[in-house]
């Protein structure tokens, strides 16, 4: 009489156990950090971070992106207020003091009742790998001087520091990312933006001053190294109600990226390579269905990724796939089922987002073999897989997003409602060392951190390596 209940629990054991192995049962850690609540107020628009560069037309919201696929080009853009002036840009090596000029272009726009200043963007081509370059923007008494350091080569074993910043908009909390990234003992050498830069749309009409003003803000670190753009849902300013019917205006028109470089035919999906990483952008707010442009493009990107001479293989976009947060929840669930069976045929190391205005890392885990009459639906772990990172914790004016989903997803290991910024720091073809640092800790703490195993050249299971 007793032998059944007893053979029932032995049953569930057994039952328990292949499932933990098969299946992730165990949940990751929340972070019983729990930040004073306060409210994110943006900057008045007379702070210093925001203020205009002295002098009769001076450029202004100076800003560097990658110019070409491979790190000798860089784009530099800036903007002047009073008259077009010169889309010049004058530039030296440190090592030759010659001085060389590249000729660019100016373009303005207009959003309902504001027109922007002359909006200049210029390409330098043909620069040497690892070197320092001086460069000079605007004419007479109003020149401007900068400097920026090219990436080594690209090639396997490569060391090269990035950060990732996501959602940062204007706020006071925004200024304190910045300037934890600023101090961070290791120094990021360029920024893996993940989306949403100004917040202008939280502001009446879109007011495109305050995309200005992001722009003063921003130069401080992004006039000095480049920044990849990624397109946010707050790039997309739709506003038929003020007769705005162009998605992506101001975006378009202040932020340009090298999409043709990669064969792209549109600039919000598109690819780099910087050093020992292959970095490709996507679009949460572009058609990725089956047939589309989108779709199309990186159906044969991924094949030409050669990881031997780029191990690391970086995903950009904006809505995450995977996020624990009652937030934006399952958002980015249509274009997982598009293209995460790729994400794990070709080993994309790790996928960064932003959106969910908060952290959040996973194990690796896939979820590829639902389809609607199997029922399977449930994240695995997949050693092919690629870890989800959401950094979407900027400091934007919305605020913080501090309500998660109860239990703890298994798939989610790492979670904390804090603002701050990351490291990823990628030391040869099988090693990158990533950190996350909140904003509230001294400059050179870890809140979270991982060694990540490269999944081309040392795909070992790094949740069982020790740290
Ligand atoms: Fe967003």
């Amino acid at each position: 009489m007793n032998s059944l209940p007893s053979l029932v629990l032995a049953f569930l054991v057994i039952v328990l156990q292949v499932l933990d192995s098969a299946v992730i049962c165990n949940g990751g850690k929340t972070s019983t950090y729990v930040r004073k609540v306060e409210k994110t107020v943006d900057m008045p628009l007379d702070s210093d971070v925001f203020g205009v560069p002295p002098g009769y037309n001076a450029p202004q919201q100076v800003h560097l992106t990658q110019g070409d696929h491979v790190g000798k080009a860089v784009i530099v853009s800036w903007v002047t207020e009073d008259e077009p002036g010169s889309s010049t840009v004058v530039y030296w090596s440190e090592n030759s003091k010659e001085k060389k000029k590249a000729k660019g272009k100016f373009n303005i726009y207009r959003f309902f009742n504001y027109t922007s200043g002359f909006i200049h963007h210029c390409t330098i081509r043909n620069l040497e790998y690892n070197t320092k370059y001086y460069y000079v923007v605007g004419v007479d008494h109003t020149m401007r001087k900068f400097w920026f350091t090219t990436p080594p080569g690209v090639g396997p074993n490569v060391p090269y520091t990035f950060g990732l910043i996501g959602d940062l908009g204007q706020s006071f909390d925004s200024n304190r990312t910045l300037t934890h990234y600023e101090q961070n003992p290791v120094k990021g050498e360029a920024v893996l933006f993940v989306g949403d830069l100004s917040y202008a749309d939280n502001y009446p009409n879109h007011d495109n001053v305050r995309w200005d003003t992001w722009g003063r803000f921003t130069e401080r670190v992004v006039a000095y190294q480049p920044w990849i753009w990624t397109a946010g849902n707050h790039e997309i300013d739709f506003a038929p109600e003020i007769g705005e019917t162009e998605p992506f205006k101001p975006y378009m028109h202040r932020y340009h990226v090298p999409y043709q470089a990669s064969n792209s035919t549109a600039p919000f999906w598109y690819s780099i390579k910087r050093a020992s990483a292959y970095i490709i952008v996507l679009s949460s707010y572009s058609a990725y269905g089956k047939y589309t442009p989108q779709y199309k493009w990186l159906e044969e990107e991924l094949p030409k990724v050669n990881r031997s001479e780029t191990p690391w293989l970086i995903v950009l976009m904006h809505s995450p796939w995977y996020n624990s947060y009652n937030y934006h929840y399952m958002e980015g669930e249509t274009m997982r089922v598009m293209y995460e069976p790729w994400f794990v045929q070709y080993k994309v190391d790790v996928v960064f987002a932003g959106h969910v205005h908060a952290y959040e890392r996973t194990e690796r885990i896939s979820n590829i073999a639902y389809n609607i009459v199997n029922g399977l639906c449930t994240p695995v772990k997949d050693q092919s897989a690629p870890v989800y990172i959401t950094i979407g914790d900027g400091g934007n004016i919305e605020g913080l997003a501090n309500n998660m989903t109860e239990p703890q997803p298994a798939y989610s290991a790492y979670r904390e409602a804090s603002f701050g910024h990351a490291i990823f720091d990628i030391k040869n073809k099988t090693h990158a060392y990533y950190s996350w640092h909140r904003n509230h800790d001294g400059y050179a703490v870890e809140a979270d951190s991982m060694w990540f195993f490269n999944r081309y050249w040392h795909p070992v299971d790094e949740s069982s390596a020790s740290q």
